[in-house]
């Protein structure tokens, strides 16, 4: 049996069992390749607990004693996110959807859904591209932005970013849609009116989803990924049913859905229409 042996030890065994829990609690599928991500991300908890072999790990993950599940699925999710990232999507959003329900008798309210939103730079940037697109008109825009890692949730929901992370918006978005505080040089902090439009929740993709809905548009993107093809069919019919005829789904860049003609028609660059 091989095992990589640097700080703390990690069989095949022990990588095995690890990522069965991963599949079992997220959906998130682990080749041998990511072996060596696996290790990187579980040492952090491996010190804190202060084991030495991952096989002492894993029987925390599963014991109720422990809270150590929500601590595992913390440590092992990618949260890579950015304001604006993909920006077609977001020009899609302004100039085809906004353009759409403007002209449209649909009535008063838009309802979206950010379904893996990381530490909330996706809902934030959908919340602006709708205030400015929908300023001085009726309409009620709320989004619902989840992720199953509440750490990135609380990280979201308190609306605080490294002021590098905004330095690609227009000096015009940065002063319409951010605070500064002289106290804290390094961050800015997203203006009230955005974050009163959006309702952060944690939620695996896995299981129930309690929302009503229908929603006029879901941002799934970049989870998909992770996923094997049950597991993403599954979802894909959860959206299908939670959004309008005529409602858009978009995916990240690199996601390709199979089946999803069932459904949606795709309109290319990653975005499907509900049929
Ligand atoms: C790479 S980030 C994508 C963030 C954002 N959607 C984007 O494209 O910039 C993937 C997110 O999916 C979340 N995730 C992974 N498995 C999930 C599941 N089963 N249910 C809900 N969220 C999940 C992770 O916690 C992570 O925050």
């Amino acid at each position: 049996m091989s095992a990589i042996q640097r700080e703390f030890t990690m069989s095949d065994e022990s990588f095995k069992t690890v990522s069965e829990l991963a599949y079992q609690y997220t959906g998130i599928v682990f080749g041998d390749h990511k072996k060596d991500m696996v290790y990187g991300r579980l040492a952090r908890r491996m010190r804190e607990l202060g084991l030495k072999d991952m096989t002492d790990y894993c029987p925390l993950i599963t014991d109720s004693g422990h809270d150590e599940v929500s601590k595992f699925i913390n440590a092992i999710t990618t949260n890579l996110t950015s304001f604006f990232r993909e920006p077609h999507h977001f020009d899609f959003l302004e100039d085809t959807f906004c353009e759409e329900v403007i002209r449209s008798s649909k009535g008063s309210k838009i309802r979206g859904w950010s379904a893996a939103c990381s530490t909330g730079e996706e809902p934030y940037s959908a919340a602006i591209t709708l205030s400015e697109k929908l300023i001085g008109t009726h309409w009620d825009c709320k989004i619902l932005a989840t992720d199953l890692d509440s750490k990135v949730l609380e990280h979201a929901s308190h609306g605080i970013y490294d002021k590098d992370r905004i330095k690609s918006l227009t000096a015009d978005r940065k002063k319409k849609w951010f605070l500064s505080d002289p106290n804290r040089p390094d961050v800015v902090k997203v203006k009230p009116s955005l974050q009163a439009m959006i309702k952060f929740k944690r939620l695996n993709l896995l299981e129930g989803w309690p929302m009503k809905g229908p929603f006029d548009f879901i941002f799934c993107r970049n989870v998909f990924i992770y996923f094997d093809l049950p597991t993403q069919q599954k979802i894909l019919n959860g959206f299908a049913e939670k959004l309008r005829p005529g409602g858009y789904l978009f995916i990240g860049h690199s996601e390709n859905l199979h089946d999803a003609g069932k459904h949606f028609d795709s309109l290319g660059k990653t975005i499907y229409q509900r049929r």
